[in-house]
């Protein structure tokens, strides 16, 4: 059987009038980056995350009996159209498991702790968001059992962008195949089971270098790794990271964590350097920040590393033991570096609820 058919619920038409439910799915950070896909957001190589816990998105989901399928979206109860289309895609792809969707009216009302266009993606918290309400509706309706949700929920938010799958459980996660990874899947994302403890409340400051959208999308970068030069080298390598960042994070080895962490933030802005058409997406500011932090720990023995997204913001990861201390390395000497002096300290946290 084709492991995709497992998910395709057996609930068509669904007589329940009127359904509501509200989720909260937080961001997260790869600490092994997924840059690259095949069809139906199926990763290229396998991927690490920390679930976040303050940055996250809340959506109330009101689904009502209605005789074609509609979707209308407020942000903070301000109605916002031009969500709508990429929300009509999500839904279209997922219809085949979710066929009950087409007989509801879906209304979302989403709000994120995140300034809207801070530069701090939320698709990954609003799509795992919306993905829980509809596999809460799948349950109301009988069609999934209780242990099969968070799964499922996975699986939906894979297809509407890559990372969701990530942002249902918590605080260490994982997608993609990977032989080192117990029950690894390319089709949703697994906790890690056994992270030493000093993962389960590793802190992430988030330096904000630039606010407003990405000037590239993650699906073009995505589409530009399938002719990149370096690709296999870049899969390859990932898949390595993965091996001796598992290791790491079982032995709570820090000294190993930090160099596949910011190897691996470097290597993604490597690809996108070296892609056609390349780009940057790193800013001045974005680079005085890692020398200052590369300064810092040298200096200090301070286990501090940084990461990268897809944009010129840096995330400062940290164990909570050394909280106190890089607050104040933050405060006196990176502050200066970020927009308007804003950053958000997060932390990393349990998942959806
Ligand atoms: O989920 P997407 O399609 O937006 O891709 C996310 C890509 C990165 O954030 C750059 C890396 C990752 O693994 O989260």
């Amino acid at each position: 059987m084709d492991h995709n058919e497992a998910f395709i619920s057996a609930v068509h038409s669904a007589t329940l009038e009127r359904f509501e439910t509200t989720h909260k799915a937080p961001s997260n950070i790869a600490l092994v980056k997924y840059w690259g896909k095949y069809d139906s957001q199926i990763p290229a190589n396998a991927s690490i995350s920390f679930t976040l816990s303050e940055a996250h998105t809340t959506s109330r989901i009101l689904f009502e009996k209605a005789a074609k399928s509609e979707v209308h979206v407020f942000y903070e109860g301000e109605s916002k159209p031009e969500f709508e289309p990429k929300i009509v895609q999500f839904l279209e792809r997922i219809r085949l498991y979710c066929p009950f969707l087409s007989t509801y009216k879906i209304t979302i009302d989403t709000a994120n702790t995140f300034p809207h266009s801070s530069g701090i993606a939320s698709s990954a918290s609003g799509m795992a968001a919306l993905a829980m309400g509809i596999v809460a509706l799948e349950q109301k309706l009988g069609g999934i059992a209780k242990e099969a949700m968070l799964q499922k929920a996975s699986f939906l938010g894979r297809l509407g962008s890559g990372s969701a799958a990530r942002s249902i459980e918590g605080p260490v996660v994982s997608w993609g195949e990977h032989a080192e990874l117990e029950n690894s899947s390319d089709l949703y994302a697994t906790k890690f089971e056994r992270p030493h403890e000093l993962f389960k409340t590793y802190q992430d400051s988030i330096l904000i270098v630039h606010k407003g959208t990405k000037k590239v999308s993650s699906t073009l970068g995505h589409d530009l790794m399938k002719n990149h030069p370096f690709k296999e080298a870049r899969f390859e390598q990932a898949q390595s990271h993965i091996s001796s960042l598992v290791a790491a994070m079982k032995k709570g080895n820090l000294e190993a964590f930090i160099k596949i962490v910011e190897s691996e933030a470097l290597s993604l802005h490597a690809m996108m350097m070296t892609s056609n058409p390349y780009f940057v997406l790193m800013e001045p500011q974005t680079l005085e920040v890692i020398q200052k932090v590369w300064d810092y720990r040298a200096q200090t023995k301070t286990p501090l590393c940084f990461t990268l997204d897809a944009g010129a913001n840096v995330h400062l990861l940290y164990p909570e033991a050394h909280k106190k201390e890089v607050h104040s390395f933050i405060e006196n000497q990176l502050k200066q570096h970020c927009e308007d002096g804003f950053y958000i300290h997060d932390r990393c946290g349990e998942g959806a609820v």
